[in-house]
């Protein structure tokens, strides 16, 4: 078995293809995929507090504010399936949560060890959010290209009901592309500064852009060995 640790980092746009990616990509590797949108969403569905205040923000397309989202993160990332390493997507989102994931991280004398960057035109964003459709009950994502069987999902024998993201709405879609690039996009550098930033064309065929990535990911695992691990007082001198 595979006993190589992967500290994964997808960086994005909303729509540019993160959750798409990291599901094949966490199957082919064996760690997991951890998406905050996602989180948020699942305690929305059972009604906690927490989800109730993501809410909030996320209609808004806003960030959830970092000391809820980071502290989320770092309960997740202390679960056991989390040994081998785990795919985070949609997080960090600004430059205060990938240092505070820095620090989670070097509690247990790990670092992220690959960034792929998946590059779309905001136009693509835009039509690929506004033809996006997901399951209620197994997450799936639909689109223009692949479209859902009339009756619901049929996805490994699930009936789901699908559904339209409410932060999918025009006004809310190009918001958040504004709070991206405002907000996530300086971590483009922050990365590319320790040398780990893998940018991929995400307007290709979503098997392509897989290979792209398996290749980004275990070309970053050899990069960091012969470099050395990452540490958090690095990224201070890298800002
Ligand atoms: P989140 O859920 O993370 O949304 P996002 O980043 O806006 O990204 P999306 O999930 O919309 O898109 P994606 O990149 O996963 O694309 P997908 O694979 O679905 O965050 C939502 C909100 O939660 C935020 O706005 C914020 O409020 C809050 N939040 C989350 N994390 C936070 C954090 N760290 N801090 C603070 N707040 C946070 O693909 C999109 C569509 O394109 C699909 O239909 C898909 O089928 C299709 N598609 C995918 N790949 C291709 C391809 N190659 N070719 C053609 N179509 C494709
Ligand atoms: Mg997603």
């Amino acid at each position: 078995m595979n006993s190589q640790w992967y500290g994964i980092v997808l960086l994005g746009g909303p729509g540019s293809g993160k959750g798409t990616q990291a599901v094949l990509l966490a199957s082919t590797l064996n760690i997991p995929h951890i998406s905050t949108g996602d989180l948020f969403r699942s305690n929305l569905k059972q009604g906690t507090p927490l989800g109730i205040l993501a809410k909030s923000y996320m209609d808004r397309g806003e960030l959830v504010p970092d000391e809820v989202t980071v502290g989320m993160v770092r309960e997740r990332l202390n679960q056991p399936d989390c040994a081998r390493g785990f795919i985070l997507d949609g997080f960090p989102r600004n430059v205060a949560q990938a240092k505070a994931l820095d620090a989670v991280l070097a509690e247990t004398g790990k670092a992220i060890s690959s960034v792929p960057y998946l590059h779309v035109s905001d136009a693509v964003l835009l039509e690929r959010l506004s033809n996006r459709w997901t399951c209620r009950a197994c997450g799936a994502v639909f689109n223009k290209v692949t479209p859902p069987p009339r009756e619901g999902c049929k996805k490994e024998k699930c009936d789901g009901e699908l559904y339209r993201r409410p932060d999918d709405e025009p006004e809310t879609q190009k918001n958040r592309i504004r709070v991206y690039e405002k907000q996530t996009a300086p971590l483009i550098i922050f990365y590319a500064k320790r040398g780990l930033i893998n940018e991929i064309s995400g307007e290709q065929p979503v098997e392509h852009v897989q290979l792209d990535m398996l290749r980004a990911v275990n070309l970053g695992m050899q990069d960091a060995s012969s470099r050395g691990k990452a540490t958090p007082a690095a990224a201070d001198e890298a800002c």
